[in-house]
Formats: structure tokens, C-alpha cells, sequence
């Protein structure tokens, strides 16, 4: 295999378990908060995050073993749609359940990985079109379709696709050792150098990207109905560990000034656009993109998840 696609591949793989990990563990925050307030549960509503992973080749195997061996996310919370649900043999003596029906899978998730070759992407989205829950977080590993077109196609804009910066620089060879996801996730050097905005392995992710996850935990607030002070309460408490309380954010570091200082702290945060989110200048973009120290306690914060045993 080429090697830069052993880097990507790599790469994505660790990604995902950080944004896995992170929306998880926004999940189990919300739902301390909300027992505290005493918000009762609506009937149908679930705590833990739903896993949808569609297609069953190289890349959804290795995700799939990775989400189970790095993350909190339960075997029986995770399905897998794929057109040849008997060759899944590593999951027969899991929880984790495979079958081939797209649409079940598409309404059914709260994540849902694309994992099936570029070239199957537009029969795909057929089948899902109008059947992906409203708040579903797409996930695309296909760098070959833009977002935008992703969004006609699906006729849903809740997508999240990575966006890398290559860069040349001399240790890209940490990448070469590395070719499944779950010995590359014990690795600290790995580690190292899939932190999001370090240059270590010659490849980092964006910042629009970086801006994205943030985004996203701040529309799980808002979908918990979260007011707006505790919703950044619950994002400052990434950096708290690594940083303390250095990490100045605010209504204004998410949203535009009109709106921010207009909105109630016990009024949830307007939906935020995840397309806005990647194409556009953001306020947050201008913040991360200002502010050396928050980068630095995101890779931190990042790194001490990874390090962490979910187990
Ligand atoms: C400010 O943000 C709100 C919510 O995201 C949006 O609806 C509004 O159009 C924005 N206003 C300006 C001037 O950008």
C-alpha cells in the first residue's frame, strides 16, 4: 500500500476514536447534569451513544475493532449494515449485531460511520435519503466527495468529513509502522503524532475540523436543552484537567457578538450549522485560529484521551 494512504487511513481511524470518545463522554456528562436538574427522561430517549457502521471492509472491520477495544461505547450499541453480513466472523461472538439493511441502520443510529469504497457512495445515499434520524451525525471517510455535494446527495447537512493539512517535514516515518488501528492506539509515538493541530507526523487536521467536533458537542447541549452558561461549562471542562481554568470561553468564542449578547445563560445555543462549520469563517475558527494556548490544551486534552484506558 502506498504509504500517505497507510498515513491517512491511520490517521482517520485515531480521529474517529477521539470524536467517538469525546461525543460519549458529552453524552454521560449531559445525563449527570440533567439528573441533577431533575429533567425527567422522555419516553424513547437513550443515554448511551448508538453506533451505525456501514460497509464491512478493511476500513469498517478495523474501525470496529478499534471502537471496541479504545472506547466505552457498548458492544450491542454498535450495528453494522453490510451486503455480505456472514463474512463479519470476528463479531459472531460479540454483542455487535450485522445485517444488511441501510435504512434500519440510517434510523436507528445516532453516528454513522460511511464506510463502504467512493464508488458505492451515490447508491448509498439512495437507500439512506430520508431515513437518517434528524440529529444523526454523518461521518464520510471518502475524501474523494466534497461535503457540500455529500449533503445534496443525502439531503442531510449533519456531516462531518476530515480535512488534512499535509505537510513535508522528516517524521513521517512513525506513520510505516503502523497498519491496524489498535496496536497504532497504544502507541505514544503514534499518539503523538496524530494530535490534531501538531505538525509531529507531517499530517495534522485542520482547524475547521477541530472547530467542528466543538461545534458538535455544542449541538448535543443544545438537543439536551442545555442553557448556554452550563452547555460552555461542560466544554470547559475538556481543557480543565490539562489547562485549569485558563481557557477563556464564552458565548462569544461560538457565535456571532449580536447573538451572543442577547442570548440568556439558561437559553440553549442557537443549532449550529456543521456545513457553516467547515466551509465558512466561524467564530470559533477566529478564536482557535487567535489563540496558541487553547490549541495546545486541545492537543493535550486530546492526548490524555487517548492515553487513557477506556477499560
Ligand atoms: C448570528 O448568528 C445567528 C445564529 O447562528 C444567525 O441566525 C444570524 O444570521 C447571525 N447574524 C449575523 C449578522 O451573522
Amino acid at each position: 500500500t502506498h504509504p500517505t494512504r497507510i498515513v491517512l487511513q491511520s490517521f482517520e481511524y485515531i480521529l474517529i476514536c477521539l470524536s467517538c470518545f469525546i461525543l460519549l463522554y458529552y453524552r454521560c456528562a449531559i445525563r449527570r447534569r440533567t439528573a441533577k436538574i431533575r429533567k425527567p427522561v422522555a419516553p424513547g430517549e437513550h443515554d448511551d451513544l448508538r453506533v451505525g457502521i456501514l460497509g464491512l471492509g478493511h476500513l469498517g472491520k478495523q474501525l470496529c475493532l478499534a471502537l471496541l477495544e479504545k472506547t466505552k461505547i457498548k458492544p450491542s450499541h454498535i450495528k453494522i449494515s453490510t451486503r455480505r453480513p456472514e463474512l463479519a466472523v470476528e463479531f459472531v461472538h460479540t454483542e455487535v449485531e450485522c445485517f444488511f439493511d441501510n435504512r434500519r441502520l440510517a434510523a436507528w443510529a445516532d453516528v454513522l460511520f460511511l464506510c463502504c469504497l467512493p464508488s458505492q457512495i451515490p447508491k448509498v445515499c439512495v437507500d439512506l435519503r430520508s431515513h437518517l434520524a434528524k440529529h444523526c451525525l454523518v461521518y464520510s471517510f471518502t475524501s474523494a466527495i466534497p461535503v457540500t455535494r455529500l449533503a445534496k446527495l443525502l439531503g442531510h447537512d449533519y456531516i462531518l468529513k476530515p480535512k488534512y493539512d499535509v505537510v513535508s517535514c522528516d517524521t513521517v516515518d512513525v506513520w510505516l509502522s503502523c497498519s491496524h488501528v489498535a496496536s497504532a492506539l497504544a502507541d505514544p509515538l503514534l499518539i503523538e503524532a496524530s494530535c490534531p493541530l501538531t505538525m509531529k507526523g507531517g499530517i495534522s487536521l485542520g482547524l475547521n475540523w477541530v472547530c467542528a467536533v466543538l461545534y458538535i458537542l455544542l449541538n448535543i447541549c443544545t438537543s439536551a436543552s442545555l442553557g448556554s452558561s452550563e452547555a460552555l461549562l461542560l466544554i470547559k471542562s475538556i481543557f480543565k484537567e490539562k489547562c485549569g481554568d485558563t481557557v477563556q470561553l464564552n458565548a462569544h468564542s461560538f457565535i456571532n457578538s449580536s447573538y451572543a449578547s442577547s442570548l440568556l445563560s439558561d437559553e440553549p445555543f442557537p443549532w449550529i450549522s456543521l456545513m457553516d462549520a467547515q466551509i465558512r469563517e466561524t467564530p470559533l475558527l477566529r478564536f482557535l485560529s487567535s489563540s496558541k494556548s487553547v490549541q495546545q490544551c486541545l492537543s493535550a486534552a486530546y492526548k490524555s484521551q487517548m492515553e487513557t484506558p477506556a477499560k
